[in-house]
């Protein structure tokens, strides 16, 4: 028996955040956003809640299919609507599922990875036939928007892929890890820790920037290598979208080229452990990949937490 990746839907909030609009917010420029970043837009939500979001993803991919049969739903994501229920207990409701074993993954930006990776284990050792892993993120709720090293660099949106039994197989292969003596670089206390509220991003982008090319590129040789695949046999790399700078030389050590990597930061900013879904629900849009396909997907976050994984569509 296989895992496939048999369809895909995202969303992201209408309204429209651009680095001019920053420029009155904060002490920046669209020229220093764009020129360091990449980014020029993200999307902010209107009230549209991390499980609101991850549900309309999770109808889009399922293409009008009855949400009965899902037996499991995972959720990546670092900003659930509560401690709980689950965010993916919420989507559960929402969908008005009442079968799936429904819980949440946390593991910052490489929450999808690390998502995926669960929901294909446990289909395979219980033989659950459909699965749904969403990546679902609002992080304008949790960046401190007086802080311009921030609260530039994320948006929100939510991605979703159904994942069903199949006689091909469509996951090839994983790589995962972390770091956790590298966790006061880049994360978000709560109320576990002895900080004081509020509970806004803390990042050291700087350091985080120089272990995030390097974790990235050694966790894609990895999984190439456990593959048996070379760069060669990748038809699109789709990198967690936090910045271009980093994009750019992941995919230049990787020696992939350019019109192989797939790049929407520009317009989302970094949406965490929604980007690839959200990059993937594009790519099959945009007919950039089809059934077929071998895509090469890499991430890392907080944590430190890092993933890569091929899949053939
Ligand atoms: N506008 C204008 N100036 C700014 C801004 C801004 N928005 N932000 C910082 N600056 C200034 C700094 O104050 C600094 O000024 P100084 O030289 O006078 O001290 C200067 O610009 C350079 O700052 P750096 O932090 O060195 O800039 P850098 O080139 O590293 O870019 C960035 C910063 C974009 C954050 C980059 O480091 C980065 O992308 N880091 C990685 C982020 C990432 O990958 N995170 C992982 C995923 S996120 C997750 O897991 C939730």
């Amino acid at each position: 028996m296989g895992i496939k990746i048999v369809s895909t839907g995202s969303y992201v909030p209408d309204r429209v955040l651009t680095n001019f609009d920053l420029e009155k917010i904060v002490d920046t420029s669209d020229e220093w956003i764009t020129t360091r970043t990449g980014i020029r837009e993200r999307r902010i939500s209107e009230g549209e809640t991390t499980s609101d979001m991850a549900t309309e993803a999770s109808l889009k991919a399922l293409k009008g299919k009855n949400p009965d049969e899902i037996e499991l739903i995972v959720v990546a994501t670092a900003t659930p609507d509560a401690f709980f229920p689950s965010t993916a207990c919420k989507v559960q409701s929402k969908l008005e599922n009442r079968k799936a074993v429904a819980f949440d993954i946390s593991a910052a930006c490489t929450g999808f990875i690390y998502a995926l990776y669960t929901a294909d284990s446990i289909m395979r050792s219980k033989g659950i036939k459909k699965a749904l892993v969403i990546g679902a993120e609002r992080f304008s709720k949790i960046v401190n928007w007086k802080d311009r090293t921030t609260c530039i660099l994320f948006g929100d949106g939510a991605g979703a892929v159904v994942l069903k039994e199949s006689e091909e197989e469509g996951i090839l292969g994983f790589d995962l890890g972390a770091d956790g003596s590298f966790g006061n670089l880049l994360y978000v206390p709560s109320v576990g820790s002895n900080e004081e509220y509020p509970f806004y991003v803390r990042m050291r982008g700087n350091e985080v920037f120089k272990v995030a090319v390097r974790t990235m590129v050694e966790s894609a040789k990895r999984v190439l290598e456990k593959t048996s695949l070379s760069p060669k046999d990748i038809d699109l790399l789709i990198p967690h979208q936090a910045n271009v700078r980093i994009i750019n030389a992941v995919a230049e050590r990787l020696g992939i080229e350019a019109s192989k990597v797939f790049v929407n930061l520009d317009r989302y900013g970094n949406t965490s452990a929604a980007s690839i879904p959200i990059a993937l629900d594009e790519a099959l849009r945009k007919g950039l990949v089809r059934e077929g396909s071998t895509v090469l997907m890499v991430a890392f976050g907080g944590g430190f937490t890092w993933g890569s994984c091929v899949v053939r569509l």
